[in-house]
């Protein structure tokens, strides 16, 4: 099931985090950044961005417990051009292609529109797997620019997605 992230769900959601980083970047990312990534540093971040509410946060729970946690979706309403954004979406590599990425942004997706937003950005890495996943979601490639890991550049693509309610 999909259902709204609480405190117990951190401690997943920073393996999923980890377990999904290494599959889709390694051979991109310089594997020094990759090495220095801490469990603990995510979770940390979660803890504080469920109890602050600072971002919409959906998971995808196979047990109905927090242990069944393999996926989950993050989000953000802002200002300016983009009225809300996609900040991460990560499936654990064993439940990928199963149709869980799918269900966890059409989820957002229904939450931004409920929320009267309409114009939804979706920044990540140039020419990785998930630029084709994005693309399948009806996202347009449409923005650029350099991101940073580890004091390095890559380039960075936005997808923008119209978001419409349904009839
Ligand atoms: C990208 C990701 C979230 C997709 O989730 P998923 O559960 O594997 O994808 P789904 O099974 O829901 O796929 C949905 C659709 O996208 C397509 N798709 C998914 N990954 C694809 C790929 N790499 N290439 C082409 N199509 C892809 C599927 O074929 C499917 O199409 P369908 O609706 O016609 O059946 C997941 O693979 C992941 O966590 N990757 C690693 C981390 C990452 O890149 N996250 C995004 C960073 S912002």
């Amino acid at each position: 099931m999909i259902r709204k992230a609480t405190l117990g769900d951190v401690n997943q959601i920073a393996v999923v985090i980890m377990r999904a980083w290494k599959g889709a970047y390694t051979g991109i990312i310089d594997p020094k950044y990759i090495k220095t990534m801490k469990k603990e540093k995510y979770i940390s971040i979660f803890k504080d961005n469920i109890s602050e509410e600072k971002e919409i946060i959906f998971v995808y729970d196979e047990k109905g417990d927090e242990k069944g946690v393999k996926g989950f979706i993050s989000g953000k309403e802002q200002y300016g051009r983009y009225d809300c954004e996609i900040v991460g979406l990560y499936v654990d590599p064993e439940n990928q292609g199963k149709g869980v990425g799918k269900r966890l942004f059409q989820k957002m997706e229904e939450e931004f529109i409920a929320r009267g937003k309409r114009n939804l950005i979706v920044w990540t890495l140039e020419n990785t797997a998930n630029n084709s996943f994005y693309e399948r979601m009806g996202g347009v490639k449409k923005e650029k620019k350099l991101l940073e890991y580890g004091g390095k550049l890559y380039s960075g693509v936005g997808f923008k997605f119209d978001l419409k309610p349904k009839k």
